[in-house]
C-alpha cells in the first residue's frame, strides 16, 4: 500500500467513528447506571412506540427512558416528553400516541417535527401541558377535534406551526385551560362562539391567522383573561361592548383586522389595561372620552382607522403613557393643551389627520419625548419656543402644515436631533444660526416656506448631514463652500431661491444636487476634475470622518481611480493567494509524504496581524463545541479570540466533506472568490488554514450572527427596527449588484438566504458564504449542480440547470420579504403562483413584533422593498429586475408615502 495513504485513511476511520459517536451523543442522554437488558425493554409497548417513531433513529441497545427528552415515572412508564433535536423530517404522526397513556407533559416545541397532529393525541387523558409550537413543518396539520378530550389540559400552545383549518368548537371543553396560543398559523373560519366557556383562560392569542367573522360576544365571559390578542386576522363587525367585562385585562390587541363601528365607551372600565392596540382597522366615530379612565395605559395605538372628531381633553389623564399613536385618521380640532401632562411620552404620532389650531405651548413639558410627528395636518400659528425644552427629541416632523413665524432659536437646544422636517409650511424669517450646533443632524428639510436671509455657513460643521433641502424659499447670498466637505451628504437641493455668486468647486461630489432656478447664480459648474475634488476634500478633512461610506452609483465613475488602485491590490492578493496556496499545498503534501508531523499552515494575507495555527487551536480549545456558533452547509463556524484580543470567525470544513474532491474544489473556489471581492457589505476573508486534521477559513467576525437567527428570536427581532431592516435589504442589494455588475466575469452567489446574510454589532448586513459561488464564464455555465437553500431557490432551477444572476435576484426577493415579514414568506410565495389573496394588505404581512412603521418616509421605503421583492419573485426570470436596477432604485428613493400604509394592498404592489 502507498506509504502516505495509510495514515490518512486511518485518520478518516477514526474521524468517522468520532463523528458518529458525537452524533449519537447529541441525540441520546448518556446511559445512566440502570442498564437494563435490551430484550426485556423492547417488549414494552412504550419502548416500541418510541423506537418505531424513528425520532431518535435506531436505539435498540438503549433503555427508552434514557432517550433525550424522555422522562419516565417510577414504574418505567413515559411521563414527560421534552424538547430535543429530532431526526430531520421526523413526522408527528409517526409516534403511536395511544401507547403512551401516562404522558402528563409534552413540550416538543422547536423540534423540527413535520406532518400533522394525529387524532390519537386526544387519548392522552392525563395531559396537562401540550406545546408543539415552532415546528414550522406541521403544514399538513389541522387542529383535531379530539383535542377537546384532553380534559386536564392547562396549557395548549400550537403557535407558529403553519397548521391550517378551523378552530374546533370542542376546544371549549378544556375547562381548566389557562393559556391558549394558536397564533402565527394558517387557521381560518370563525372564532367558535363556545370559546366563552373557557372560564379559566388567562392568556388567549389567536393573532396572525386568517380568521373571519366577528369577535363573539361570549368573549366577555372570559373574566380571568389578562392578555387577549386577535390581531392580524380578517375579523369584521364591531368590537363587542362585552369586552368591558374583562376587568383583569392588561393587554388588548386587535390591530390589523377589518373591525368597524365605534370604540365602545365601556372600554373605560378596563382599569388594569396597560396596552391598547386597535390600529389598522376601519373604526369610526370619535375617540370616547372614557379612554381617560385607563390610568395605567402605557401604550395606545389607534392609528390607521377612520376615527373623527377631536382628540379628547381627557387624554391628559393618562399619566403613564409612553406611546401615543393616532395618525392616519380624520381627527380634527386642536391638539389639546392637556397633552402636556403626559410627561412619560416618548412617541407622539398625530400625523395625517385634519388637526388645526396652534401647537400648545404645554408641549414643552413632554421632557421624555423622542419622536414627534405632527406632519400632514392643518396646524397654524408659530412653532412654540418651548420646543427647545424637549431635550430628548431625536426626530421632529412638522411638515405639510400651515405653521407661521420664525423657526425658534431654541431649536439649537435639541442636541440629540437627527431629523428636522419643517417643509411645506408658511415659515418666514431667516434660518437660525443655532441650527449649526445640532451635531447629530442627518436630515434637514426646510423647503417650500418663506425663509429669507443667508444659508448659515455653520451647516458645514454638521458632519452627519446626509440630506439637506432648502429649496423653494427666498434665500439669498452665496452657497457656503463648507457644504462640500460634509462627508455623508448625498442630497442637496437649493433650487428655487435667490442665491447668487459662484458655485463652490467640488460641490459636484454630492450625489444628488440641484441648484436650478436661482436666476443670479453663475451657471458655470467649476471644471475641476473629479479626482482633484477627492484630493481636495480628503485633505481638507473638515469633519475628520473620512469619506461617504455608501458609494452612490452615480459617483462610481468618479472614483474610478480609487477602484483601479483597489483592483491592483486585489490582483496582488490574488497572486498572493495563488502563490500561497500552491506553497501550502506542496508543503502539506510534502509533510504527509515524509510522515513528519503534519503541516499546520495558515495563509493569512488580508489581515493586519499574524494568526498561527496554535493560536486558533488554543482560542477554540481544539474546536470545542462551546465555541461553535453555527453550522452551515459545508462546515461549522467557530468564534475565536486571538491573543491580540481580536475576534475572528472560523469556518471549519467537516473532514469527510473536505476529503471529497468537490468540496475541496468549493473550498478553493470560495477562497479565490472572496479574495477578489471587496465591498463594504460583503464579509471579509482574512485567509485560510490547511492542516491534516482540518481545513478552515478565517473570516471577519459578525457579532450578531445570521439574519435568520436574528429574525427567529423575538428579543433580537424587535431590536431590528424598520429603518434597520430596510437598510439590511439595501445593503444586500448593493452587495449583489457589485457581484453581478462590477466583477468581471460576474459572480453569481447561488445561495442567497437569510442564513448567509450576517449582521455586525450595528446590525448592518454583510453577504457571506461563497461556498457555492462560481465564476459565471460562458463555457462552464451549463454544468451545475443544484446548490442553494430550499425555500430560496428560483423555480426555473426545477427544470433547467442553468444558473444565472436572475436566480440570485429571486433569492434576494425571498430574503427581502422575509426581512420585513420577520419570517419566511412561504405561503405568500405559493399564493403568488396562483392568484394573490385579495384584500391582503401590506400591513397584514409586516412583522407583527414591531410596531407598525409610522414615519411616512420609512413606510415609503418598506413599500418600495415589498414592491421590489415581488418583482424579484416573478416566475419568469427575464421579467425580474437586475440587481443594478434594484440597487439604484434603493439609492435614489427618498419619497414619503402619500397614502396611509394600511391602505396599500399587495395587489397594488404587484402591478
Ligand atoms: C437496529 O440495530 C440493530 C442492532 O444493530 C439491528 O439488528 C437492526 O436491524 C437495526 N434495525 C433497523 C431498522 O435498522
Ligand atoms: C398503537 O398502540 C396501541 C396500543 O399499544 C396498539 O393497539 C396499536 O396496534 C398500535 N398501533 C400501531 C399502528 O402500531
Ligand atoms: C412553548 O414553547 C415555547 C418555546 O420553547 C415557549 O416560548 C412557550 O412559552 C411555550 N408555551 C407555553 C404555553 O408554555
Ligand atoms: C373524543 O373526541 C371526539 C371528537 O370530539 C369524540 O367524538 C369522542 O367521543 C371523544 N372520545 C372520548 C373517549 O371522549
Ligand atoms: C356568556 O356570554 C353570553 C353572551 O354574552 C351570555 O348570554 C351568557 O349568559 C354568558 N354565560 C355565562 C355563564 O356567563
Ligand atoms: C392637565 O393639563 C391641563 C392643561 O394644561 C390642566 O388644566 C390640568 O389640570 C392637568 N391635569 C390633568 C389631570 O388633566
Ligand atoms: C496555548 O496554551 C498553552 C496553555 O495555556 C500554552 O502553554 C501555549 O504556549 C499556548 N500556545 C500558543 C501558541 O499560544
Ligand atoms: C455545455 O453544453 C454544450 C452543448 O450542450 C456542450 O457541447 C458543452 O460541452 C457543455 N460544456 C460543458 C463544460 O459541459
Amino acid at each position: 500500500m502507498n506509504q502516505h495513504a495509510t495514515p490518512s485513511s486511518v485518520y478518516s476511520i477514526v474521524l468517522i467513528a468520532i463523528t458518529m459517536a458525537a452524533i449519537v451523543s447529541l441525540f441520546l442522554v448518556p446511559s445512566s447506571a440502570k442498564s437494563s437488558s435490551p430484550s426485556s425493554l423492547s417488549s414494552s409497548a412504550e419502548a416500541k412506540a418510541l423506537l418505531n417513531s424513528d425520532w431518535w433513529g435506531n436505539f435498540s441497545s438503549i433503555n427508552h427512558c434514557d432517550l433525550a427528552g424522555i422522562v419516565c415515572n417510577g414504574a418505567g412508564s413515559v411521563n414527560r416528553m421534552e424538547s430535543f433535536l429530532s431526526y430531520p423530517y421526523s413526522r408527528l404522526e409517526s409516534m403511536n400516541w395511544s401507547s403512551l397513556p401516562n404522558l402528563e407533559y409534552i413540550d416538543l416545541s422547536d423540534c423540527g417535527l413535520t406532518g400533522g397532529i394525529p387524532n390519537e393525541i386526544g387519548t392522552l387523558s392525563k395531559l396537562t401541558h401540550l406545546n408543539f409550537s415552532l415546528n414550522h413543518g406541521l403544514t399538513e396539520g389541522v387542529l383535531p377535534p379530539t383535542l377537546g378530550n384532553l380534559s386536564q389540559l392547562v396549557h395548549l400552545d400550537i403557535s407558529e406551526t403553519n397548521i391550517k383549518g378551523p378552530i374546533p368548537s370542542s376546544i371549549s371543553n378544556l375547562s381548566r385551560l389557562a393559556k391558549l396560543f394558536l397564533h402565527s398559523n394558517l387557521l381560518d373560519g370563525f372564532i367558535p362562539r363556545e370559546i366563552g366557556r373557557l372560564k379559566n383562560l388567562v392568556e388567549l392569542n389567536l393573532s396572525l391567522n386568517y380568521l373571519v367573522g366577528s369577535i363573539p360576544k361570549s368573549i366577555g365571559n372570559l373574566t380571568a383573561l389578562t392578555r387577549l390578542s386577535l390581531s392580524s386576522n380578517r375579523l369584521t363587525g364591531c368590537i363587542p361592548p362585552e369586552i368591558s367585562k374583562l376587568k383583569n385585562l392588561v393587554e388588548l390587541n386587535l390591530f390589523s383586522n377589518h373591525l368597524d363601528g365605534p370604540i365602545p365607551p365601556s372600554i373605560g372600565n378596563l382599569s388594569a389595561l396597560t396596552y391598547l392596540f386597535l390600529s389598522s382597522n376601519n373604526l369610526n366615530h370619535s375617540i370616547p372620552i372614557e379612554i381617560g379612565n385607563l390610568k395605567k395605559l402605557v401604550g395606545m395605538e389607534l392609528d390607521s382607522n377612520y376615527l373623527r372628531g377631536p382628540i379628547p381633553h381627557e387624554i391628559g389623564k393618562l399619566k403613564n403613557l409612553g406611546e401615543l399613536s393616532l395618525f392616519g385618521n380624520n381627527l380634527h380640532g386642536p391638539i389639546p393643551p392637556s397633552i402636556g401632562n403626559l410627561t412619560d411620552l416618548t412617541y407622539l404620532y398625530l400625523f395625517s389627520n385634519k388637526l388645526d389650531g396652534s401647537i400648545p405651548a404645554s408641549i414643552g413639558h413632554l421632557s421624555s419625548l423622542s419622536y414627534l410627528d405632527i406632519s400632514l395636518n392643518q396646524l397654524n400659528g408659530p412653532i412654540p419656543s418651548e420646543i427647545g425644552e424637549l431635550k430628548s427629541l431625536i426626530k421632529v416632523w412638522m411638515d405639510h402644515n400651515k405653521l407661521q413665524g420664525p423657526i425658534p432659536q431654541e431649536i439649537g437646544n435639541l442636541a440629540c436631533l437627527t431629523d428636522l422636517d419643517l417643509n411645506d409650511n408658511l415659515l418666514a424669517s431667516h434660518i437660525p444660526l443655532s441650527i449649526g450646533v445640532l451635531k447629530n443632524l442627518e436630515r434637514l428639510s426646510l423647503s417650500t416656506n418663506f425663509l429669507n436671509g443667508y444659508i448659515p455657513r455653520q451647516l458645514g460643521r454638521l458632519c452627519n448631514l446626509e440630506y439637506v433641502n432648502l429649496a423653494r424659499n427666498d434665500l439669498k447670498g452665496t452657497i457656503p463652500g463648507e457644504l462640500k466637505y460634509l462627508p455623508k451628504l448625498k442630497y442637496l437641493d437649493l433650487s428655487h431661491n435667490n442665491l447668487f455668486g459662484k458655485i463652490p468647486d467640488c460641490l459636484c461630489l454630492v450625489g444628488n444636487f440641484s441648484l436650478s432656478y436661482n436666476p443670479q447664480l453663475e451657471s458655470q459648474i467649476p471644471n475641476r476634475s473629479r479626482n482633484e475634488c477627492y484630493e481636495v476634500c480628503n485633505q481638507a478633512n473638515y469633519c475628520s470622518s473620512g469619506f461617504p461610506s455608501e458609494v452612490d452609483t452615480k459617483k462610481r465613475t468618479m472614483i474610478l481611480a480609487l477602484v483601479l488602485s483597489l483592483l491592483g491590490i486585489a490582483f496582488l492578493s490574488f497572486l498572493g493567494f495563488v502563490v500561497c496556496f500552491c506553497f501550502c499545498k506542496s508543503r502539506t503534501i510534502q509533510s504527509e509524504a515524509t510522515g513528519t508531523n503534519h503541516g499546520d499552515i495558515c495563509c493569512i494575507w488580508n489581515y493586519d496581524g499574524r494568526i498561527a495555527y496554535e493560536d486558533i487551536i488554543n482560542a477554540t480549545n481544539d474546536f470545542d463545541i462551546r465555541y461553535c456558533i453555527g453550522t452551515g452547509g459545508y462546515g461549522s463556524v467557530y468564534r475565536a479570540q486571538l491573543p491580540s484580543g481580536k475576534v475572528v470567525a472560523l469556518k471549519k470544513l467537516h473532514r469527510l466533506e473536505a476529503e471529497d474532491p468537490t468540496f475541496d474544489h468549493c473550498f478553493r473556489n470560495e477562497v479565490q472568490m472572496l479574495t477578489n471581492v471587496r465591498h463594504k457589505n460583503i464579509v471579509k476573508l482574512y485567509g485560510f488554514c490547511l492542516h491534516n486534521r482540518c481545513m478552515f477559513l478565517v473570516y471577519e467576525y459578525m457579532e450578531k450572527g445570521s439574519l435568520f437567527c436574528a429574525l427567529r428570536f423575538n428579543a433580537e427581532a424587535s431590536e431590528i427596527g424598520w429603518i434597520k431592516r430596510v437598510n439590511i435589504v439595501k445593503a444586500t442589494a448593493h452587495a449583489l449588484s457589485y457581484l453581478h455588475h462590477d466583477c468581471t466575469p460576474p459572480i453569481v452567489h447561488r445561495d442567497i438566504s437569510s442564513n448567509n446574510i450576517l449582521l455586525n454589532s450595528q446590525l448592518e448586513a454583510f453577504v457571506a458564504d461563497f461556498g457555492t459561488a462560481r465564476l459565471l464564464n460562458p463555457d462552464s455555465s451549463n454544468q451545475t449542480v443544484i446548490a442553494g437553500t430550499y425555500g430560496y431557490i428560483a423555480p426555473e432551477l426545477a427544470y433547467t440547470m442553468v444558473v444565472t444572476e436572475k436566480c440570485d435576484v429571486y433569492s434576494f426577493g425571498v430574503v427581502a420579504l422575509e426581512t420585513i415579514m420577520g419570517k419566511h414568506p412561504g405561503d405568500i410565495l405559493s399564493s403568488l403562483r396562483s392568484l394573490p389573496r385579495e384584500n391582503m394588505m401590506i400591513t397584514d404581512i409586516l412583522d407583527p413584533r414591531l410596531p407598525p412603521p409610522t414615519n411616512p418616509i420609512v413606510a415609503g421605503n418598506i413599500v418600495l422593498v415589498a414592491k421590489m421583492a415581488f418583482a424579484c419573485l416573478c416566475p419568469e426570470p427575464r421579467s425580474r429586475p437586475t440587481m443594478l436596477r434594484l440597487s439604484q432604485e434603493f439609492l435614489s428613493h427618498k419619497k414619503a408615502l402619500a397614502a396611509p400604509l394600511a391602505t396599500i394592498s399587495l395587489l397594488q404592489l404587484l402591478k
